[in-house]
């Protein structure tokens, strides 16, 4: 990899290529001379149907399906916004983590365009991605806290600057989209599990379910949802069969207890940050990734940081729309732009890692999952 300076750059229009887990997705977007960001087209195709019968994710399925309509969401992309190959000044792709045959599709493309069209290429950490979605949507720049709540992750992480990036914390076990879609999968609900457990959890009584609380207290601010997993098939089991009634109970206190135990870590993370405390400033705390759509989490999040200072200063909350908080390639194009203009030019002889921590410093932990790399 080639890193330049900083420039602070011209205009930059890039596209791109997300295809590391079950959406393909291409994007256009425009970094403007004052560093905002805007969203040109963003397209989307969600592979679920594919994967429904076997409930979760099939790496050659996805594999396939991202081959064959890649090339058309590209075009679609492209037209949507309005502009030709000539227009463009980069192209980027998630080259990792995530499945490995997704990830040689979306980084394939990428470089065949880069080659046609003489382009810089940007093979994009998809963590990276998620880290930096604010900075596009509302024009955010570093430092802050983010939370990544996803079905592959789920990690606290210092963001300092556009390519430097501290852990905090992450899961010891199971990633928390990965809890839910599991949860969802005891009580046999549809896939995605974590919208089915959220509609589910809406008429239940979350007090009608006693549930842990992982990991509350503890020194480090590290995750851990397999304990809560057991305890909800425990439930489950000594309840059935279960009524529709007992589902939304058990939902509604899997949620409860998940959310509380995440606020509980992410206030620990707060306290430790101590790079955010200046004076007069608030701190921010960046929430991204799929579950950042749950309303129950926000709310927790929401109470937390209005419950008063933490780490001796008072802290808002951050939250990307929900289109932008699962995968897209809006985030992709965008981290690609904020690289570009810093001169990072990848080439052609990038590699896609299926394991690729954006924090290269931090300890791993044990675990894997559908995007490979927890830790
Ligand atoms: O970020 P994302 O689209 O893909 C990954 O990078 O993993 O996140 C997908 C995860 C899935 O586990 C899905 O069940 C979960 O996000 N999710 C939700 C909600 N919407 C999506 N979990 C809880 N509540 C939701 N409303
Ligand atoms: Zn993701």
């Amino acid at each position: 990899m080639h890193t330049g300076g900083a420039s602070g750059g011209g205009e930059v229009l890039v596209l791109g290529i997300e295809t590391s887990c079950d959406e393909t997705a291409a994007s256009v977007v425009l970094r403007g001379t004052d560093g905002s960001g805007r969203i040109l087209s963003n397209v989307v195709r969600s592979q679920w149907a594919e994967h429904a019968a076997f409930g979760g994710v099939v790496p050659e399925i996805a594999a396939r399906a991202h081959a064959e309509c890649l090339d058309l969401i590209i075009a679609d992309a492209m037209r949507e916004a309005g502009t030709g190959w000539g227009n463009l000044h980069g192209v980027a792709a998630t080259a990792g983590p995530g499945l490995i045959g997704g990830l040689i599709v979306g980084l394939t493309t990428a470089k065949a365009i880069a080659m046609v069209h003489r382009l810089p290429l940007l093979a994009i950490n998809h963590l990276e991605a998620h880290a930096l979605t604010v900075g596009l949507t509302e024009g955010l720049a570093p430092p802050y806290l983010l939370l990544l709540v996803s079905g592959g992750h789920t990690q606290l992480v210092l963001v300092h600057d556009v390519g430097r990036y501290q852990r905090l914390g992450t899961t010891i076990d199971d990633a928390l989209g990965e809890a839910f879609d599991k949860t969802a999968k005891l009580l046999g609900l549809p896939m995605p599990g974590g919208p089915s457990v959220e509609r589910m959890a809406e008429g239940g009584d979350p007090a009608r379910v006693t549930l842990p609380r992982p990991m509350a207290g503890r020194p480090e601010p590290n995750f851990s949802f397999a304990g809560l997993k057991t305890a909800v098939r425990l439930e489950a089991e000594s309840r059935a069969p279960l009524s529709a009634g007992d589902v939304a109970n058990i939902c509604a206190a899997f949620e409860l207890a998940a959310s509380e135990s995440v606020a509980d870590r992410a206030k620990r993370a707060m306290q430790l940050a101590r790079e955010l405390r200046r004076d007069g400033d608030t701190a921010v705390l960046v929430v991204a990734g799929g579950v950042a759509a749950n309303r129950r989490l926000r709310r927790a999040l929401d109470h937390l940081v209005q419950s008063g200072d933490i780490g001796g200063v008072p802290w808002r909350l951050s939250i990307p729309p929900a289109n932008l908080c699962t995968d897209n390639a809006a985030m992709v194009a965008w981290a690609g732009a904020q690289n570009l203009v810093r001169g990072r030019d990848d080439g052609l002889s990038a590699v896609t890692r299926a394991r690729w921590p954006l924090d290269s410093a931090a300890a791993p932990l044990i675990g894997s999952g559908r995007h490979g790399a927890k830790a």
